[in-house]
């Protein structure tokens, strides 16, 4: 089982980038700590960050083959038909993750474009959502198989 885990514009920051929403844990902690769950669970993952719409988009068609995505689009969240679209379009099952409860903020973060292409979201319980979000697309691809 091969799952992409991509995050979006500004979480290449993470850990100086207001910690107080974001967590004080830096990407590559994160990223760590996913390499460190897919081991236990016995899959392979990928870790991709961009600052561009466009090469998010990129990393989607390239992993088009793959069995799952966690995307945290940050800020492309809520803008980005692009990503839906490319979403849409791969049909590899996703898992949405944000750091923060985004429902719980500004009212222009409660709108997801991504929300209705995925399998769910995971919102507000910082780096923890991206091992949630690892654990519940493998369980959930397992009964699939
Ligand atoms: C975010 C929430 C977005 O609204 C914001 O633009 C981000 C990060 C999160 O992880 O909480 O950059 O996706």
């Amino acid at each position: 089982m091969r799952i992409l885990i991509l995050n979006g514009p500004n979480l290449n920051l993470l850990g100086q980038r207001e910690p107080e929403i974001y967590g004080r844990e830096t990407l590559r902690d994160i990223e760590l700590l996913c390499e460190g769950r897919a081991e236990e669970l016995g899959i392979e993952i990928a870790c991709v960050q961009s600052n561009s719409e466009g090469a998010l988009v990129d990393a989607l068609h390239a992993h088009r083959d793959w069995d799952g995505v966690v995307i945290n689009a940050a800020a492309y969240t809520h803008t980005s038909l692009a990503i839906a679209d490319a979403i849409a379009a791969i049909q590899v099952p996703t898992v949405e993750v944000h750091l923060s409860n985004v429902h719980a903020r500004e009212a222009v973060r409660h709108t997801s474009l991504i929300s209705p292409v995925v399998w769910g979201q995971v919102s507000g319980f910082g780096y923890r959502g991206y091992l949630a979000a690892l654990d519940l697309l493998h369980s959930r691809l397992s009964e699939l198989e």
